[in-house]
Formats: C-alpha cells, sequence, structure tokens
C-alpha cells in the first residue's frame, strides 16, 4: 500500500475543519427539515428516537465515516471507492464499485440541495425589495400572497410572478459562485467560506431567535410555540414511522451516509484526532438543529396562526413553514426587510456550506480518478450542475426534485451506510478499526461502542431497511399514487441516476486498471 502522498490538500487549521464540518451538517435540514419532522411526529416524544437514533446510528457513523476518510487519504484516496478499497486490503474487487454511491449519491443532492439554497439567496434579495411583503388585508391572504409568490417563483412556466428567468439566474449565480469557491481548494476555498459563513450564520440565527421570543402575544404566544414542538405526543412512541422518520432526518442532518465527511476527513493528517473532533462536530450540529432550529420557525408560527394553523402549515411540509409562514411572520413585525434578509440569508449561508461538502467527492474523483486538475473540476461540477440542474429546475412541479430527493438524498443514505459499515466492522474488522479511530485520539469512544458498532448499528440499518424498504421504498419504486402526467420524469430522473452510476463504475474500473498498469511497471504512485 502507498503511504501518504506528497502535494496531498490538507486543512490549514483545527478551528477550520471544525468549522467546515459543522458546515457540512448544518444545513437547511436543521432549520427547515427538523421542526417539521418533530412538530409531525409526536413533538417531544419524538427527541426520544430522535436521541436513540443520534447514540446508535448518527455518532458510530461518524465516527467510522471519520476514520475512514483519514485511513483513505493516508494511501491517497479522498473519495469512498479508494477507501473501500483499502478497507479490503485491497483484497475485494467489488467494493470499490459499491464505493460510487458515496460519489454520485452526494453529487445528485448537491445538485437539488443548490436549487433549494438557491431559492434562498432569490428570497434574501425580494426581503430587501420588500416584494413578498403585505400582499394581501388579512394575516390570512398575506400568507396566501406569499404562497402564490413562492408558487411561482418555482413554477418557471408561470410569467405572472418573478417570471422563469430569475429562479434560473439565482439557481446558475448560486452554482458559479460554488464553482469558485471549489476551484480555491480545501484550504484556500471550503475552510476559508466555513470560517467566514458558519460563525456569521449562528450569529444571525442567535439574533433571530431572541427576535421570535420577544415576540408580542398575536394568535398565541412564543412560550406556545415551544409547548407546541415539545409538548410529548406518547402514543406516537409505538408508531414505527416516528422511528423511521427519526432516523432519517439523523442521518441528513449529521451528513452521513453521504460520502462528503469521508472526504473532508481524508485531507487530515495522519495522526490528526478524529474522536474529540467528529464528536464535536456532531454536538454543533445538535446545538444548531435542537436548539435554534426547534426554537425558530414553529414558534414564529404558533405565534401569528394559532397552534391549528402551525398544525396545518407543518403538514404541508419544510418550505411552506420556512418560506410561506416566516415570510408572513417576518411581514408582520418592524423592520421587515431587514428580519426578512437576516432568516434567508442565514439559510443560504447554511445550504452552501453543506453544498460544498456534498460537491468534494466529485470534485475529488474528477481529480484522482478521471485525471483532471482543480480548476477544471470545478468547471465541470459547475457545468453539471447548471446542466442537470435545469432537469428538476424546468420539469419542478412534476415531482423531479423529490425524486432525487427520496433515493439520493433520504434511502440511498440507509443502504450506503449499511454497505460502509459490514466493511469497516466486519471486513476490516472491529479490533482493527478500533485502533484505526484511536490513532492521535484526544478522546477514548467509550467501550460500548465497540459492540455497538459491530452489532447494534448494523441490526438497527438491516432493521430500517428492511421497514423502511417495504412500507415505502416499495410503494415509492412501483409509483404507486403518482399522476399519471409525472411518470415519464420520473421515469427519466431515474434514468440519469442510473447513467450516472454506470459512468462512475467505468471510471473506476479504467482507473484501477492504469494503477495496476503502473504498478506493474514500477512506477511511483500506483
Ligand atoms: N446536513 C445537511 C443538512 O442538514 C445536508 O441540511
Amino acid at each position: 500500500m502507498s503511504v501518504q502522498q506528497a502535494g496531498r490538500e490538507q486543512w490549514g487549521t483545527r478551528i477550520g475543519l471544525v468549522l467546515a464540518m459543522a458546515g457540512n451538517a448544518v444545513g437547511l435540514g436543521n432549520f427547515l427539515r427538523f421542526p417539521v419532522q418533530a412538530a409531525q411526529n409526536g413533538g417531544g416524544t419524538f427527541m426520544i428516537p430522535y436521541f436513540i437514533s443520534f447514540i446508535l446510528l448518527g455518532i458510530p457513523l461518524m465516527w467510522i465515516e471519520w476514520g475512514v476518510g483519514r485511513l483513505g487519504g493516508r494511501h491517497g484516496h479522498s473519495t469512498v471507492p479508494g477507501m473501500f478499497d483499502v478497507l479490503t486490503d485491497r483484497k475485494k474487487k467489488w467494493a470499490k464499485y459499491f464505493g460510487i454511491l458515496g460519489v454520485v449519491m452526494p453529487l445528485i443532492v448537491f445538485i437539488y440541495y443548490t436549487y433549494v439554497a438557491s431559492w434562498m439567496l432569490g428570497f434574501s434579495f425580494f426581503s430587501l425589495t420588500g416584494r413578498y411583503f403585505g400582499l394581501g388585508d388579512d394575516v390570512a391572504a398575506r400568507a396566501e400572497g406569499v404562497r402564490s409568490f413562492l408558487v411561482n417563483y418555482q413554477n418557471i412556466h408561470d410569467s405572472t410572478g418573478t417570471g422563469g428567468f430569475v429562479p434560473v439566474l439565482f439557481f446558475a449565480a448560486t452554482m458559479i459562485f460554488l464553482g469558485w469557491i471549489l476551484a480555491r481548494g480545501i484550504r484556500g476555498g471550503i475552510e476559508k467560506l466555513a470560517l467566514y459563513g458558519v460563525p456569521m450564520l449562528f450569529l444571525f440565527a442567535i439574533v433571530l431567535l431572541v427576535r421570535i421570543m420577544t415576540l408580542p402575544e398575536a394568535a398565541a404566544t412564543p412560550a406556545e410555540g415551544l409547548d407546541f414542538i415539545w409538548n410529548p405526543e406518547w402514543s406516537s412512541l409505538g408508531n414505527a414511522r416516528v422511528w423511521v422518520a427519526a432516523a432519517g432526518q439523523i442521518f441528513f442532518t449529521l451528513s452521513v451516509g453521504m460520502g462528503s465527511i469521508q472526504t473532508y476527513a481524508s485531507y487530515l493528517r495522519r495522526k490528526d484526532d478524529v474522536t474529540l473532533t467528529g464528536l464535536s462536530t456532531a454536538a454543533t450540529n445538535e446545538f444548531a438543529e435542537v436548539v435554534l432550529g426547534g426554537t425558530i420557525a414553529i414558534p414564529a408560527a404558533v405565534v401569528f396562526f394559532g397552534v391549528t394553523g402551525a398544525m396545518a402549515i407543518a403538514r404541508n411540509g419544510s418550505f411552506d413553514l420556512g418560506i410561506v409562514a416566516m415570510g408572513t411572520v417576518i411581514g408582520e413585525i418592524a423592520g421587515s426587510q431587514l428580519w426578512g434578509f437576516l432568516w434567508f440569508f442565514l439559510l443560504f449561508i447554511a445550504g452552501i456550506t453543506s453544498c460544498v461538502a456534498l460537491a468534494s467527492p466529485t470534485m475529488a474523483f474528477l481529480q484522482e480518478e478521471v485525471g483532471l486538475t482543480r480548476k477544471r473540476a470545478a468547471q465541470a461540477v459547475t457545468a453539471l450542475g447548471i446542466g442537470l440542474g435545469m432537469f428538476h429546475v424546468v420539469f419542478y412541479r412534476w415531482g423531479v426534485l423529490d425524486e432525487w430527493d427520496y433515493w439520493a438524498g433520504t434511502f440511498g443514505l440507509v443502504v450506503f451506510a449499511a454497505i460502509e459499515i459490514f466493511l469497516f466492522a466486519w471486513i476490516f474488522g472491529i479490533d482493527r478499526g478500533w485502533d484505526e479511530l484511536h490513532q492521535g485520539a484526544d478522546l477514548r469512544m467509550p467501550g460500548f461502542y465497540k459492540p455497538v458498532m459491530k452489532w447494534v448499528t448494523p441490526v438497527f440499518l438491516a432493521v430500517l431497511l428492511v421497514w423502511w424498504g417495504w412500507t415505502e421504498a416499495r410503494p415509492k419504486l412501483m409509483m404507486e399514487g403518482v399522476p399519471e402526467e409525472n411518470v415519464p420524469y420520473l421515469l427519466v430522473a431515474r434514468l440519469i441516476m442510473t447513467l450516472m452510476l454506470l459512468v462512475g463504475v467505468v471510471f473506476i474500473r479504467r482507473s484501477w486498471q492504469r494503477r495496476a498498469a503502473a504498478a506493474a511497471a514500477g512506477k511511483p504512485g500506483a
């Protein structure tokens, strides 16, 4: 096996690494997805399956991904195919092909997630111009006004709102900005973005939280809002759907099962700590999610729409809560322009610091396995992002974005994590794995995590896969309940995902053949 290669990129500072990893984890999921999941799935009771999933799925997988990433980096790999190959001591040829999931899935998530992040940039702009405020005579009418504005914005075929080119413009601008950051590399681009962006997003969130918590009583008080989101509903504990929702949220929020933690960790040095640093970033994410994410959007909605109104909004999903409800609430308070900008720009920063992480596996893959320079790789990612992204921009209303999100951003994460933990705990071996994670460690992991990694997490994942696969993925695959007019678009979306996987497999094959030929010729770096 090769040793750590000279000239590999590395993180500049530990604080930069922690902030970049926190930026990876803290995203739209914390501020939009989490409050809706909690409100829909039993309120305070949701936190029980949520924290059990955090301890038994989130933390072990997070540690494993940090360790696997650092190990891969030591052997010259910044993407999962090479890391899986290393985990099998390069003896199982199939492993690297499964690793392509850890490149293609984050790429797909990157493309649709960037589109959603670009809406936040758009709404930051329209907050400053006051475009969506005051579109009705009373709060209910104004909320309808914000909803129509959002629907028009999302539907580029509708020329009555902002016009089709506006969302395309914000999307392309966001992609180009991200491409520019990626071209500057780990230390000069991603780390700098995190050093400025992450503290700014925490500051904005804390200022907003204070504003929301000091709102005067309207339909309800902010305290009633907190009571609504955290009020336990014990009967929900027996509901398997609630457990699946909690596990799904843990995956999404910590960005485990995605491939991005591994790529970031591959830029660590051999003896850099992963246990304490990994735990610190996971804890930072939980603070952003439970404390900040749980205290802004839902309580704000309760204050203006009352508990029943907020419940209806939460049932309609994350965008209704984050954009329609928050947009309306902000329109009701003094200084709407400023508060609107603060909220949507906070979401934009949270989004883009996750976007660069999601794009990193593809960046590394294009450089290591395809042979592009960093600049060319960034140009390719930007072009691919805009090109493929146009598919869900144009066909948004036929459910294309949700289709990407389900397979690559929800169910796929569990499939990928199951393969990963099997390779780590069973093929590489839990004893070797345990030692590997403790190299240079600033924190000894509690001993019970060893059997957890070997038995509990894999069993938890297997149960999730079977249950979720049967109750949700199977009907989804068969397109049960999908309107007929959506079917062709969803089939094309699936075809694109399959083709991306196949192209990835071809590149891996060629790259490994080249490596083998170079090794046979005795060339260095093989
Ligand atoms: N972890 C990121 C989020 O929560 C993807 O949005």
